[in-house]
């Protein structure tokens, strides 16, 4: 039976670009998946499909059981969306958007109200639920939008970057938002650019560059096949990184990476704790200083750019990512929230 979220070969092109190049996903119900890509790689135009927004070129979908393409005014009556760019009314209040969006549903007046004045509340929004929309910061409109797509709940959401522009205390709210619609039984699809919130929120994870599925599996799985745990040491000195690499390519099962500025070596190794002091014992014993060592399991982060030779968020939004060399990429990656907003 296919899950509340069911896509087969879903293909879109814009022109020369193709968007999506046969998508599948099935998503269980009452389970949250993480689609997880860098820029262009095609989450949105998913998204859009999937909730009837855009005609694939061929493909099938299916949401909560109901066909997307021969059915889709039922399906948008089963389904909440918060897309990527806050959609909100402009001229109306917080409180007003919110009320309306009830009244949209068939809430009566009083019921429209009161959910509108718990979802203030939830998204720290009450101080300001009587100013026009249009006076909002950008993470306030975000998470008015988010809080209009909560208003009714629907059993199966999506949200396309829900997180984007939200400092930390009020990604935490959303995060903690999220796992209770969960708990109560929501399927949610979710797309995200942050490895980490994917790790966090997410029972499967959908890895999509280019507009193909490259991976797909939990957290933990997706980080298994980028080959089990990291021995990572700071070496005192840059000059003692050659000797340094040394070592770690005797007792590693990989290449080692070297960090420069920060003096960081990496490689992946089996062989867990016992490893680790052999690999102290042999820096001794050549005088290389350590200024920290550790074991480490791959980030998912490590699995990107195992994954795809690239970091995530670094390739253009017109899909010319391919174009951007591997290596300079992930050093340009370092910090991916920095590279977002290079990228836009
Ligand atoms: N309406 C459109 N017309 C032309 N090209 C489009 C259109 N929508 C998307 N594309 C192209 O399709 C590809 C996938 O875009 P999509 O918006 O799905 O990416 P995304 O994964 O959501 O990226 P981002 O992280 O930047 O939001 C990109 O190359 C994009 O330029
Ligand atoms: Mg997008």
């Amino acid at each position: 039976m296919p899950g509340a979220i069911y896509a087969e070969g879903l293909v879109k092109n814009f022109g020369d670009v193709r968007a999506l190049d046969g998508v599948d996903l099935d998503v269980p119900e009452g389970t949250v998946l993480g689609l997880l890509g860098p820029n262009g790689a095609g989450k949105t135009t998913t998204v859009r499909v999937l909730t009837t927004l855009l005609q694939p070129d061929s493909g099938r979908a299916q949401v909560a059981g109901i066909d997307v393409l021969k059915q889709p005014n039922e399906v948008r009556r089963s389904i909440g969306l918060s897309g990527q760019f806050a959609a909100v009314d402009e001229l109306l209040t917080g409180r007003e958007n919110l009320t309306m969006v009830g009244r949209l549903y068939q809430m009566n007046a009083k019921a429209a109200k009161a959910r509108a004045d718990e979802l203030l509340e939830r998204f720290n929004l009450a101080d300001a639920a009587d100013r026009l929309a249009k006076t909002y910061s950008g993470g306030m409109r975000r998470r008015l939008d988010l809080a209009a797509a909560l208003v009714v709940s629907p059993p199966v959401m999506f949200m396309d970057e829900p997180t984007t522009g939200l400092d930390p205390r009020n990604r935490q709210a959303l995060w903690q938002i999220i796992q209770d619609l969960v708990a109560g039984g929501t399927t949610l699809l979710l797309t995200t650019q942050y490895l980490e919130e994917a790790d966090h929120l997410a029972h499967d994870i959908c890895v999509i560059d280019h507009g193909r599925v490259i991976a797909r599996g939990t957290a933990d799985q997706l980080k298994a096949q980028t080959g089990g745990e990291r021995v990572e040491v700071v070496v005192h000195e840059r000059a003692h990184i050659p000797v340094g690499v040394e070592v770690l390519r005797g007792r590693g099962v990989g290449e080692v990476a070297v960090e420069e500025h920060t003096r960081k070596l990496t490689v992946p190794v089996l062989g867990g704790a016992k490893l680790l002091a052999d690999v102290i014992r042999d820096l001794d014993d050549r005088g290389v200083e350590i200024d920290d060592i550790g074991l480490r399991r791959p980030t998912l982060d490590d699995v990107f750019i195992s994954l795809t030779g690239h970091a995530a968020e670094v390739a253009p939004a017109n899909g010319a990512g391919a174009t951007a060399d591997g290596k300079d990429a992930a050093k340009d990656a370092q910090d991916p929230k920095d590279s977002k907003e290079r990228a836009k």
